[in-house]
């Protein structure tokens, strides 16, 4: 049976880094995917209204978060990409992130809530120009990831591109090889 990747998209522009990265992953066989390219779509930011609370866990808005929490119910790998921006994801990522809460809030519990069948997963993270990695954004992806049910995390960065475009990363492009060896083969 052919195994599905749940690929969540939270690319600032299209062409770049990051989706230069993501895409040279996802070109490893046969595999089918379902891709949220977070920018095109409609995914609105937790408001706190509490709806959630009185309506068994519900979330107040019927948008493409549903679609995220769906295919995470079948999906056997997830993808999670973004660059950073101002140290941490790109504001796409920290919105849907947000919508999480109605799952935290209902469960009543101080525990991550976990959505959709176990799951490995791999985060590409991009930037460059202050250098370095970002601990808030491998924080908040990791975060993401875990409430879709990851059980193993691998993260694929290139964090120099103001030096050294993805393209030319000979580290990233090493860790995608292994990563994909490694889905390909499990
Ligand atoms: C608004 C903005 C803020 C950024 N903030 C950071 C940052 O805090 N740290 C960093 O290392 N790179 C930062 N960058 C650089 C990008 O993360 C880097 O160029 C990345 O590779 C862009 O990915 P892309 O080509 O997929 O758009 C920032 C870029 C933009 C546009």
């Amino acid at each position: 049976m052919i195994k599905s990747i749940l690929v969540i998209n939270g690319l600032v522009k299209k062409g770049g880094n990051t989706d230069f990265l993501l895409r040279q992953f996802l070109n490893c066989g046969d595999f089918q995917i379902k891709e949220i390219v977070l920018r095109d779509a409609k995914i609105t930011h937790c408001t706190n209204c509490e709806y959630c609370l009185k309506h068994n866990g519900k979330c107040c808005f019927d948008d493409d978060m549903k679609v995220i929490f769906d295919y995470s119910n079948s999906c056997d790998y997830l993808a999670i990409a973004s660059p950073i921006v101002f140290g941490n994801t790109s504001g796409y990522i920290s919105n849907a992130v947000s919508r999480f809460q109605s799952a935290y809030r209902y469960s009543n519990s101080s525990s991550l809530p976990k959505v959709g069948k176990p799951k490995k997963a791999v985060i590409i993270l991009t930037g460059g120009g202050s250098g370095g990695k970002s601990a808030m954004a491998e924080k908040t992806t990791r975060l993401f990831a875990k409430m879709l049910n990851a059980k193993s995390i691998e993260f694929i960065t290139s964090y120099n591109t103001d030096k050294i475009e993805s393209k030319d990363d000979a580290a990233a492009m090493d860790k995608i090889n292994i990563m994909q060896k490694e889905w390909i083969n499990t």
